[in-house]
């Protein structure tokens, strides 16, 4: 793969700054996304909505709030979908805890007045006319603008965290943002828009060791704290494919990609998904491409690069936030 800016870890005044939306689910490698998108200057976020995902839309709602108000950073935050558009809700409270941030502290923001996530969506395509809609969890949100708004999306491109087409990390066959709404990811996957799928099959190598972390790698503020013990935390399961405690990246690896979609290679695929209960439940399949209905999927990462490309910006940029 050619060479990219990437390998440049630390942030360059850019040219153009690209304007971006984020649909999450925090989850606390979702919130270490956020603080990439936030430390990187060729990205302005410009949004942030919510999906119930790895813990309720309460619990990740709050936590986006949460992080917001830690970090000091003032964006829009619309509260989005609480179930999938069809089957049974599912989380992963037992990587990211009940509260969506295995116990480590935020800010409570119980009073913020939350808007909606369809008006915080149009407010980000329409006032701020982002160029891309990062998601990192669950299409549910996605895949009703979809529905609902398809023009709004037609000059925009989606990044989605999710899917695998080499084994799953829910099931034998199904990543979790997928296997979580699968009728989600099967609308928008077939949609027809722009989008980018970065997968297991990449973000399963964008991974942390004890060992890669010195002492207070971030600084001593509050927002550096917080990544750190979100890291500590993350590293604490044993990682079945690596069979060594590390802190898979899985979003902000595709934080990554829609900075630098050159850290990645793709290829085009047309991806059906299964979208019924059962031992297939959100399974991507690949199938023979017809005109008009491909996605570019992510086959392979620079993950070493990508890795020193997060840890020296969530640095250089908590490190410049108050101690206080
Ligand atoms: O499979 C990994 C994905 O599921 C990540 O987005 C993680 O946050 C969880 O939502
Ligand atoms: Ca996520």
């Amino acid at each position: 793969m050619a060479r990219n800016p990437v390998s440049e870890s630390a942030p360059r005044a850019p040219t153009l700054v690209r304007r971006i939306h984020i649909d999450t689910d925090p989850g606390l490698d979702d919130l270490l996304a956020l603080g990439l998108a936030l430390a990187s200057p060729e990205v302005k976020l410009e949004g942030i909505t919510t999906v119930a995902g790895n813990a309720s839309i309460d619990a990740v709602t709050e936590n986006a709030c949460g992080f917001l108000a830690l970090a000091d950073v003032e964006i829009p935050v619309g509260r989005g979908a609480a179930a999938p558009l069809a089957l049974t809700r599912t989380d992963a409270e037992h990587v990211h805890g009940a509260d969506g941030r295995k116990g480590i502290a935020l800010p409570v923001q119980k009073k913020r007045r939350v808007a909606t996530a369809r008006s915080v969506l149009l407010h980000s395509l329409r006032e701020r006319r982002v160029e891309q809609v990062v998601a990192l969890g669950p299409l549910t949100n996605i895949a009703e603008l979809v529905s609902e708004e398809p023009t709004l999306l037609e000059d925009i491109e989606i990044v989605w965290m999710g899917g695998t087409l080499s084994g799953g990390n829910v099931t034998p066959l199904a990543e979790f943002n997928a296997y979580a709404d699968p009728g989600a990811a099967a609308r928008v996957l077939s949609s027809g828009l722009r989008v980018r799928v970065i997968g297991l099959d990449v973000t399963k190598h964008v991974r942390v060791r004890a060992q890669d972390l010195p002492h207070s790698p971030f600084g001593a503020s509050p927002t550096a704290r917080f990544f750190e013990a979100a890291l500590r935390s993350l590293m604490e399961t044993e990682h079945p494919l690596y069979g060594e405690p590390c802190a898979v990246l899985h979003d902000p690896c595709a934080v990554a990609a829609a900075i630098f979609p050159n850290c990645l290679r793709y290829e085009s695929k047309q991806l059906e998904v299964r979208v019924e209960e059962g031992r297939e439940r959100g399974r991507l399949m690949e199938q023979t491409a017809t005109r008009g209905r491909c996605v570019e999927y992510a086959v392979e990462v620079q993950s070493a690069e990508v890795v020193r490309l997060f840890l020296d910006r969530l640095a250089a940029w908590s490190g410049k936030l108050s101690s206080n």
